[in-house]
């Protein structure tokens, strides 16, 4: 059967509430499993087969002991590798909860840790080991990524998110599509008001208005999202990208994926 190849985060900020320890949002992410299942489902019914990477941040579950810890920079001063422990414990309960969520939603996706497949050398993955994502792949499953510590040449150890995760993996998987879940319409203007698509004519102008996040994120929030899609699509690694907030039906969610709806920003 023909296929697609699909890239889907449900981020940090819809699944949790980023300013609250351990505040996962089960209701959400069954729903968007759910829109995802349809989609599949839908898509296999017109003879494309969807080939889904799943992922999601790690919220308020590593995010705000990765900031506490200063842990992008590896090892630390008083504290030294405790927390490479604290984030893989925080990160793997956040995983198996999201997997249960998943599931009732309708998916079976399987976990393949980042830790033991990837390596950064100076906060830079520079090695993804992508074997058993491609397996799954090519047996119909659904594997899953995640922001999380990884070992690091240099520091030690250092935090890679799931869009660094992506990156890598996009040097060896073209993706048709992205699609990011946000806790936003989409990419916000100015104004305030969401951005419909951002390409290569109007970035330079929007920039200043993309910035951090308001809650703690280590990673650089949706402007470090913006700029390494951006950077991504701009190289040919994948064809679109789409960030949006999946509503509480899920519907948007589902044409998203299937490459239909026009809610929330696009990246070309
Ligand atoms: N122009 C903008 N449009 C939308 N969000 C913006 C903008 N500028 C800053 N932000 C912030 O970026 C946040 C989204 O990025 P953030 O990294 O926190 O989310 P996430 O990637 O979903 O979370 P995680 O990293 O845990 O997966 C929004 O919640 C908002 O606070
Ligand atoms: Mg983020």
């Amino acid at each position: 059967m023909d296929h697609v190849n699909i890239f889907v985060k449900l981020g940090g900020s819809f699944i949790t509430d980023k300013s609250v320890p351990d505040s996962l949002n089960g209701t959400r992410i069954t729903t968007a499993a759910r829109a995802i299942r349809k989609a599949m489902d839908s898509s296999a019914r017109k003879g494309r087969r969807i080939r889904l990477v799943l992922s999601h941040g790690a919220g308020s579950y590593g995010h705000i002991l990765a900031k506490r810890y200063s842990a992008v920079d590896g090892i630390h001063p008083k504290h030294a590798w405790e927390s490479l422990y604290k984030i893989r414990e925080s990160m793997a309960r956040m995983n198996l909860l999201f997997l249960q969520r998943c599931n009732r939603g309708g998916l079976f996706p399987v976990t393949i840790s980042p830790f033991a497949i990837a390596e950064a050398a100076d906060g830079v993955v520079r090695r993804l080991d992508i074997r058993s994502i491609q397996a799954l792949l090519e047996q119909g499953q659904v594997p899953v990524l995640h922001g999380d510590v990884v070992l690091d040449s240099k520091r030690g150890f250092t935090i890679a998110s799931t869009e660094a995760l992506l990156e890598a993996l996009s040097r060896r998987i073209h993706f048709d599509r992205i699609v990011m879940v946000s806790d936003t319409d989409g990419v916000l203007g100015h104004d305030h008001k969401t951005i419909p698509a951002i390409s290569r004519g109007n970035i330079k102008g929007l920039f200043d208005a993309i910035r951090g996040s308001h809650a703690p994120d280590v990673t650089g929030g949706m402007r470090k999202k913006v700029e390494r899609l951006f950077a991504l699509l701009s190289r040919g690694r994948a064809g679109s990208a789409r960030i949006l907030r999946c509503a509480t039906n899920g519907e948007n969610l589902t044409q998203a994926v299937l490459g239909t709806g026009g809610e929330g920003t696009l990246i070309e």
